[in-house]
């Protein structure tokens, strides 16, 4: 049976909506057998950390109970504010000992109390001729992985794997589009009050960061600014980015909220490209996340940093089963990719 095999679940939780896939993968090719989009229930989320597991467990359990999806095994993303991740340089050592190593680097790091923190990390595979490696260090609070469990075990789950969301972005685009040898890629997925920001040099993850800035702000910002509510304004808003006709006024709102994203793009760039030597130069930029359509966006992105955005098309080499086209295949193509990255992985990974 496929799901006695090593096969996950991949389950973005996001302060929106949750995305679940279920994603067959073989040698000749990968088939998106489900996909399942479940608005967040009120009051799970505060901020952008979860706070309230239960209402959570039962959305994720009735969901995966309509669309009669019985394997029990999950691959969950960790984000939000209190998951941090620094890149490190340390000198090679003995795969065994590196455990350790890490440990006593991230305690110069990471501003915690450790024995609170739990640690997974990424080696950049690239410095493999160097003496020394960059590896970065992902550090998440134990509370959150225990609410992750704690999560898993209300809707009747298990956890095969937690990946960091970005890890998994990264991992949607290698299985899309490859190892891209000597091109500099970033990754931006434009969620509801998150922005995940990934670059990837010679085919290897050398930074991410989580930009507290969402979609969910431009939609505060017209209601802001034309006295509506948050629902009203939400209607407005995708209205304007589907090209339909709306007033006016909403077009300085949004682009507001346009030209601070593609700012702290620009200092992301900044900050990476600026501290490297001229061997990789960023290339192209993909976009993906809910927000990915925000009327203006792309361009304001592309303008500001002066390298072209393209949409992140995780579905390339996908099959996608009939049954999930409820949403458009433009909409599949935006909301997916962290779910797809997670249902990538294996147990035991
Ligand atoms: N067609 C559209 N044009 C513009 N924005 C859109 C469109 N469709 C959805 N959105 C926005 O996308 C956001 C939801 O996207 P997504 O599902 O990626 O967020 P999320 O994962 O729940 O949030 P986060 O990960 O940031 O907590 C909302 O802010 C919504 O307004
Ligand atoms: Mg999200």
């Amino acid at each position: 049976m496929l799901f006695g095999s090593r096969r996950l679940i991949g389950i973005d939780i996001g302060s929106r909506f949750i995305k679940i896939a279920d994603l067959e993968v073989s040698k000749k090719n990968k088939k998106l057998n489900h996909f399942i989009v479940i608005p967040t229930p009120e009051g799970v989320f505060s901020g952008s950390d979860i706070q309230n597991v239960e209402p959570l467990a039962i959305a994720i359990r009735a969901g995966l109970h309509t669309e009669k999806i019985k394997n029990k095994n999950v691959s969950l993303g960790l984000q939000g504010a209190s998951v941090i991740v620094k890149k490190i340089n340390m000198p090679k050592i003995d795969k065994k000992m590196l455990d350790q190593q890490i440990r006593w680097e991230a305690e110069q790091y990471i501003p915690y109390d450790m024995s609170q923190i739990s640690l997974s990390y990424h080696v950049n595979e690239s410095s493999a001729l160097s003496d020394s490696s960059d590896v970065l260090i992902v550090a998440a609070q134990k509370t959150m992985i225990e609410q992750l469990n704690q999560l898993a075990h209300s809707a009747g789950l298990k956890v095969g794997a937690l990946d960091l969301s970005s890890f998994a972005l990264a991992n949607a685009f290698e299985s899309a589009y490859g190892k891209l040898l000597g091109q500099g890629i970033m990754l931006v997925h434009v969620g509801a009050l998150v922005t995940h920001v990934v670059i990837i040099a010679n085919g290897e993850i050398v930074y991410v960061r989580d930009i507290g800035i969402g979609g969910h702000h431009a939609t505060s910002e017209i209601g802001k600014n034309m006295g509506l509510s948050t629902q009203e304004a939400e209607v407005l808003k995708i209205a304007a980015s589907r090209g339909d006709e709306v007033p006016e006024d909403i077009f300085s709102s949004i682009d507001l909220f346009n030209t601070s994203l593609a700012e702290e793009i620009k200092n992301s760039r900044d900050y990476f490209f600026g501290s490297q030597d001229d061997s990789v130069q960023l290339n192209q930029v993909y976009i993906s996340g809910g927000s990915a359509k925000l009327i203006g966006l792309t361009d304001k992105i592309s303008a500001a940093i002066e390298v072209p955005v393209a949409f992140f098309n995780v579905l390339g080499n996908v099959s996608v089963l009939p049954k999930n086209q409820l949403i458009s295949m433009d909409e599949l193509m935006s909301i997916s990719p962290i779910a797809i990255g997670l249902a990538l992985r294996e147990r035991g990974d």
